[in-house]
């Protein structure tokens, strides 16, 4: 059965614009009407949180681990009985989701098999595949000068080193994807609002 609801992810490496862009899609498609609801992964459930404690250095444990939590955190924030993604898109709810399992691929495959990601995450992208994926490309510098102004502490994964493989590993898994995902690449060293046209102009074809 056809889902009701849409299904729209935004992914790029740490500082890239994501959440404003968000923003104004979520804007726009409510000016338009439509029932949206915009979430993020790490969620802010219980798994979510204390994700967010590792990658503050709160607390410690290994890739594999890492990589393990956001797989059990995703498959939460899609079964969640209260806000779940399934229940929403059930609803008619356009969702607008910061970061799905392309995070995973591009993130965890400096440390785990990339084919053991995508593998891991097979329940997911069987459950609720984006409709798309919207990839905001930014060079590691300058996502590294963004994160670092006015912040004086940096999260696990936000160093140049670990950016950069990050930025190869997202081309890297739209490439091996490229029959299943529809992705759409913009670049995120633009004005905003160029930007967020390119967005538009992506989204709205498939609305
Ligand atoms: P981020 O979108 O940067 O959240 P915020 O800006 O609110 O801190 O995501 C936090 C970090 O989580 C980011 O470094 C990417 C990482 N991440 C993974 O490593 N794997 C995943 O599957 C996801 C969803 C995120």
């Amino acid at each position: 059965m056809a889902k009701k609801g849409k299904f729209f992810v935004f992914e790029g490496i740490d500082g890239s614009g994501k959440s404003t862009q968000i923003e104004l899609l979520s804007q726009k498609l409510q000016d338009e009407g439509h029932k949206v609801y915009s979430t993020c992964e790490p969620t802010d459930g219980q798994i979510g949180k204390f994700i967010r404690s590792i990658l503050k250095g709160e607390n410690k444990t290994d890739e594999q681990t890492i990589a393990a939590l956001f797989l059990a955190d995703r498959l939460d924030h899609l079964h969640n009985e209260e806000n779940g993604l399934l229940k929403k898109i059930e609803e008619g709810y356009i969702i607008i989701c910061d970061r799905y399992y392309f995070s995973s691929y591009a993130y965890h495959s400096a440390h785990v098999p990339l084919d053991w990601v995508i593998k891991a995450n097979s329940l997911p992208a069987n459950l609720l595949k984006p409709d798309l994926n919207i990839f905001l490309d930014l060079a590691p510098e300058k996502s590294m000068e963004r994160i670092t102004k006015g912040r004086e502490k940096l999260e696990l994964f936000e160093n140049l080193d670990r950016l950069t493989t990050t930025r190869k590993q997202f081309f890297h898994a739209f490439e091996v994807l490229k029959e299943e995902e529809n992705v759409a690449v913009i670049n995120a060293d633009n004005p905003v609002d160029t930007i967020a046209t390119e967005v538009w102009l992506a989204v709205q074809p498939l609305l």
